[in-house]
């Protein structure tokens, strides 16, 4: 028995080796092959003519022959021959650049070529990818070409695919030589200027086999007439025909386009009227984008019937009326929808409760005037549960917000501002995990804030509650959950008048106002120590006091607004080349304004605003306005400034309105005031300038 046993499990073991070893002699044998010797030259003329600053070509080198290993080269698995060049670059670094050479000619058997992604500054499609027969995807999209589109392309009667999409420098005269394209599927020319091709339809008509059309912002400004049938792209399932003028009304051709169009783009043109009736016969529609046109009938009713299976739906910005119709709740399978922007009106009806897959809702600036509870109400049936997106701005909303929100656990944004919304915020808002955005402003709320209004508000970044009655009731050592982006509390309360020193905890601010709201407090160091990743900042109108550090640090300041506080001691020095407005009018801020003015002299600036009135600034206005180029309001007025008016005030080309009133200003109105000829307003009174009013005042402005 034994000795049998073992012969039995020998063979056995000698069995596997041989299938083993006759496994491996597959892998390093028959299966690998090497790629062709006149391809791997190709490939190097190629790559020589190429730029390739950040090296994502290293791999292609002579030291190693097999072009087959190379990054972004793909060869047949029996033949060798390279097949595919997948050179598209979906980062912003690493872009190539360069020449396209013509040694790609030799890779016969290339069907597949992506150079998307990259920067060619400006060349042009070379003419001889139109000889590469074998081409079934070419992708060329945002890689900066330019130039009129090589109509040899027209030769690739293997091309499925054609993306030259985002070469704004691209153009076309004629669109004829794509009726050669007949195995094309997918073609997408957005941003190529198309202004000049009047046979863009005649020419798409013609290709049986097409299933995606992007022509978006081609400056097509007509929409032939042609009594073309659709007949030819029965496969057509998607058309972006956006941000075009195409002309005041659609054409019948997309009316008559199978009912396999599932996506359909034509927002920002120029459409008028009725929404057309023949929109109604593309009943698989599953996304329709009408916005920002001249719609102005109301919803038609065959709307609501004819596009069930509709899941994203915009006609944002139109000039659509009258009410909603009950019907709305027939569109089952909406996820997004946009309405707002309209001169729609009324309730939404209950109706709207049977739309459970919606996860996108906007509607503002539409005139609802509905009670927030009953819409709540409505969207407690099964909306609220999945909602991501409650945009209601401006929309005339009363009454109270009710603990139905607790239901909003996939909330992340949440727009109510600018209703009649009263009553205090229900706690359970701070049970809204989700929450990325909160804007309640303008409104009438009142009661308090506490902590656990915020309690698992983990991803708020952004958060608005100006213009209510509420109070800011949290502890100063509070350290809250989230890391705000924009904070604006304008017109709250903040319990104890006290800076909110929680403040400190946040990184990331960008945008903050905590203007009007009681403070009666020092600025801590640290708060500006940590500042210098602020666009904008507003702290006016309260009582706050003390000196303003140094602020060259908050390179990307934008606006800033310290007016009507205590602050005092000299103006701080500013060096952001991206402000637009400096308000620190009305407080005892003294000194020169040299240091603000005068920095960086040579820079053109961008300064729209500069209120310093009412402070206790002196000594000459300095003569460095000569890059204010963009200044449009100037107030020095109710300081101590002495001295001539200096004459680069004459270059404020743009200058509106100037207040220098009640300083100790004297001598004459230089002559270069001459040019300031867009200025509105002037005052210059109580001053010591001398001599009459200039003639030209009365002439020139
Ligand atoms: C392609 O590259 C080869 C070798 O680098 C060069 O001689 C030739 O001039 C290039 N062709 C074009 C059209 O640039
Ligand atoms: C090829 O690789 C070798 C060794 O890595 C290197 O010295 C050589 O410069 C490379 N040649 C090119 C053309 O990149
Ligand atoms: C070779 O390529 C063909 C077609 O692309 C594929 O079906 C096959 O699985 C590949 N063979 C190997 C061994 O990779
Ligand atoms: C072309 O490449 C870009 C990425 O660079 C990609 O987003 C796009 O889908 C590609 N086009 C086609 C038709 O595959
Ligand atoms: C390529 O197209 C041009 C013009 O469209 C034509 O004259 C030429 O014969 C075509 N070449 C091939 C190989 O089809
Ligand atoms: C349909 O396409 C064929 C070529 O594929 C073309 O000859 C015919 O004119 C087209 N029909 C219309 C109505 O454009
Ligand atoms: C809708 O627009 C069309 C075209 O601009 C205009 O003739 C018509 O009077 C408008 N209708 C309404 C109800 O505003
Ligand atoms: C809608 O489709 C029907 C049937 O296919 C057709 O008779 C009618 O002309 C189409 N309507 C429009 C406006 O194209
Ligand atoms: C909407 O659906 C209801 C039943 O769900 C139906 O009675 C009504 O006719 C439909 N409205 C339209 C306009 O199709
Ligand atoms: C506040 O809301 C009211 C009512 O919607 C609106 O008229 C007003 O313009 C809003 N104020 C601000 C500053 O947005
Ligand atoms: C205004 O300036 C004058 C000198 O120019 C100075 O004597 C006076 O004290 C200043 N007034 C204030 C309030 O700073
Ligand atoms: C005023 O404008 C004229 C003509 O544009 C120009 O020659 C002159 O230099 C300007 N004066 C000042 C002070 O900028």
């Amino acid at each position: 028995m034994k000795p049998t046993t073992n012969i039995t499990f020998s063979s056995l073991f000698l069995a596997l080796l041989i299938i083993a070893s006759i496994n491996m002699s597959f892998c390093s044998g028959s299966t690998y092959v090497s790629c062709l010797e006149s391809e791997r030259e190709a490939l190097l003329k190629f790559k020589q003519d190429l730029k390739d600053p950040s090296n994502r070509l290293v791999s292609w080198n002579i030291s190693d022959g097999d072009c087959c290993k190379w990054a972004g080269v793909i060869c047949h698995n029996t033949t060798g021959h390279v097949l595919q060049l997948l050179l598209g670059n979906p980062y912003e670094m690493s872009k190539l650049g360069g020449k396209i050479n013509s040694s790609l000619l030799e890779i016969k058997h290339l069907n597949y070529l992506d150079l998307s992604g990259n920067n060619f500054e400006g060349i042009e499609i070379p003419k001889f990818l139109g000889s590469m027969g074998k081409l079934r995807y070419l992708n060329l999209s945002r890689a900066g070409f330019a130039g009129m589109i090589p109509h040899q392309i027209g030769n690739l009667s293997n091309l499925q695919y054609l993306d030259l999409n985002w070469n704004f420098g691209n153009y076309a005269e004629t669109l004829s030589w794509l009726s050669s394209l007949s195995s094309l599927n997918h073609i997408d020319l957005t941003g190529v200027n198309l202004d000049k091709v009047s046979d863009w339809l005649l020419a798409i008509n013609s290709l049986p086999s097409l299933k995606v059309l992007k022509l978006a912002i081609c400056q097509l400004h007509y929409f032939p007439s042609l009594s073309v049938s659709s007949d030819n792209l029965s496969s057509l399932t998607t058309v972006d025909l956006s941000r075009n003028q195409l002309g005041t009304s659609v054409m019948p051709w997309v009316f008559g386009l199978s009912d396999h169009l599932v996506f359909l783009d034509l927002s920002l043109n120029n459409f008028q009227g009725p929404i057309p009736r023949g929109l109604g016969n593309l009943t698989s529609l599953r996304y329709l984008d009408l916005s920002a046109n001249y719609f102005n009938s109301t919803i038609p009713e065959w709307f609501f019937s004819r596009f069930r299976g509709l899941e994203f739906l915009s006609l944002w910005s139109n000039l659509l009326q009258g009410p909603f119709s009950s019907s709305v709740g027939n569109l089952t399978s909406i996820q997004t929808l946009d309405l707002s922007f309209n001169n729609l009106e009324g309730e939404i009806p209950t109706s709207f409760g049977r739309l459970c897959k919606l996860r996108s809702v906007f509607l503002s600036h539409t005139n609802m005037n509905q009670e927030i509870s009953e819409i709540l109400n409505i969207f407690s049936t099964c909306i609220l549960d999945g909602l991501e997106v409650l945009d209601m701005t401006e929309c005339q909303l009363f009454g109270h917000l009710t603990d139905q929100i607790r239901r909003l656990k996939n909330l992340k944004a949440f727009f109510l501002s600018n209703n009649f919304i009263s009553g205090p915020v229900p706690l359970s808002l701070g049970q809204l995990s989700s929450l990325e955005s909160v804007n309640l402003s303008n409104n009438t709320l009142f009661g308090s804030l506490f902590e656990i209004h915020f309690a698992k508000l983990s991803k708020l970044k952004y958060f608005d509650v100006s213009q209510n009655s509420l109070t800011l009731n949290v502890s100063p050592d509070w350290i809250p959950p989230f890391q705000l982006k924009e904070l604006n509390l304008e017109s709250c309360n903040l319990v104890g008048n006290r800076f909110p020193s929680w403040l400190l905890s946040q990184k990331s601010l960008l945008d903050l106002d905590i203007s009007n709201s009681r403070i009666q407090d020092t600025i801590p160091d640290e708060f500006w120590e940590s500042s210098s990743q602020l666009y904008s900042l507003n702290f006016s109108n309260n009582r706050i006091e003390g000196e303003i550090p140094n602020l060259s640090k908050a390179t990307h300041l934008q606006y800033l607004d310290l007016s009507s506080n205590n602050f005092y001691g000299p103006l701080p020095p500013v060096s952001s080349n991206e402000l637009y407005g400096i308000d620190l009018s009305n407080n005892y801020f003294s000194g020169s304004i040299f240091q603000i003015l005068c920095h960086r002299l040579k820079e053109s600036k961008e300064l729209e605003i500069l209120y310093l009135g009412e402070n206790i600034l002196s000594g000459e206005i300095p003569d460095c306005w000569m890059n204010f180029q963009s200044l449009k309001v100037l107030n020095l007025g109710n300081n101590n400034f002495t001295g001539n008016l200096p004459l680069s005030m004459g270059t404020l080309s743009s200058l509106q309105s100037l207040h220098l009133q009640k300083n100790t200003l004297f001598g004459k109105i230089p002559e270069s005031f001459k040019n300031c000829t867009q200025l509105l307003a002037l005052n210059i009174a109580d001053n010591q300038f001398s001599g009459n009013v200039p003639a030209w005042i009365g002439e020139s402005f």
